[in-house]
């Protein structure tokens, strides 16, 4: 698997390799992606085997400029509005999807998930491309996303070609929300907090309740997850945990006795950085030989949403 600095020589050639079918894995703001042509549904069913994600599961389709929306979805008022304020960034909207784009991408479901990412090097690629790129996160199916280009050379078989941009700076994956008349469900929480949606636009409703009808990655119980037991402290488990055989990812610096291994996020409390690192963490806490990954919760406000969503789901039914 050829893996190369994202110089501008480099996208071009993955640009080349999107156009012939083939996958690259690209870093976005939020974490990387494993690309295809959106509209080649031989290469996007490429995704589908090398992540072996389940049909059932859509992908997001990655554009470059606001104007291609209506090319492969019905836009909205609210949409556009929403997508005026927030993009290139972190932020997904599910529309009613155009026929051009197939079916296999949107597991086939009537809408698509479509956002400008915030990154000059997805943001080349695209361009270059001269297509949507439709990515999903470069990671196995339910396993920790990747955040730096060797998470995905060491756990993805069959990718073309890695740009790799360093590590992605938000660290948890896009804000999802769908929109129906005058109202917004957000569908997955990320970097986009429903703050910054109502301040946006406050004339709409923003619920927070996933619909049952749509296939989310919240509606998953385990996700994320690395193959270690992931558990989060709470007063209950808290006297129960062998410390000696656990690694602590710590918010607080707080109560890290007794850790085989401690690992601080955050120097100064700060939800961002912890979220920067949070899937980083995971991954080298995973090959590390301890039995139990021990997170401390944090506070559930701005990112700390997403952060304690995806700690959740790493949590699993376990
Ligand atoms: O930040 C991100 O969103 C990253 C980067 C690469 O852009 N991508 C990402 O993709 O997290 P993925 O496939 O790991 O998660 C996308 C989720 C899927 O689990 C899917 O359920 C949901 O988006 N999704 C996609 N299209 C949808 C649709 N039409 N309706 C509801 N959910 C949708
Ligand atoms: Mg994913």
């Amino acid at each position: 698997m050829q893996k190369l600095k994202a110089t501008d020589t480099a996208i071009k050639k993955a640009a080349k390799i999107i156009q012939n079918g083939g996958i690259v894995a690209f870093p976005t703001e939020t974490v990387y992606g494993l690309g295809a042509n959106a509209l080649n549904k031989i290469a996007v069913s490429k995704i589908f085997e090398i992540k072996n994600r389940p049909s059932f599961d859509p992908l997001i389709v990655h554009i470059a400029s606001i104007k291609d929306v209506s090319k492969y979805a019905y836009t909205t008022k609210i949409a556009l509005e929403l997508a005026k304020r927030f993009w290139p960034g972190p932020l997904t909207i599910v529309l009613r999807k155009k026929k051009i784009i197939p079916d296999i991408v949107t597991a086939g479901l009537e809408t698509i998930g479509i956002r400008i990412p915030n990154n000059p090097i997805a943001l080349k690629l695209i361009k270059y491309s001269k297509v949507p790129i439709a990515a999903p996160s470069a990671n196995k199916f339910g396993y920790i996303s990747p955040t730096k280009a060797i998470h995905i050379t060491k756990n993805l078989k069959g990718v073309d070609l890695i740009l790799d941009g360093g590590k992605t700076p938000i660290g948890v994956e896009s804000t999802i929300i769908s929109i129906e008349d005058n109202n917004c469900t957000i569908l997955r929480y990320g970097a986009i907090t429903k703050e910054q949606l109502k301040a946006a636009l406050p004339n709409v409703n923003f619920l927070e309740k996933p619909n049952k009808k749509v296939i989310a990655p919240g509606m998953l119980k385990s996700h994320y997850a690395p193959n270690k037991t992931l558990i989060i402290l709470n007063s209950k488990n808290k006297e129960k945990i062998d410390k000696s055989k656990s690694a602590l990812i710590s918010f607080t610096g707080k109560d890290t006795k007794g850790y085989k291994i401690v690992k601080l996020l955050t120097k100064n409390q700060d939800l961002n950085e912890y979220a920067a690192n949070l899937f980083s963490v995971m991954h080298e806490l995973d090959k590390k030989p301890i039995k139990f990954i021990v997170a401390e919760p944090v506070p559930e406000i701005g990112i700390g949403k997403a952060i304690m969503d995806r700690l959740k789901k790493a949590q699993g039914i376990r």
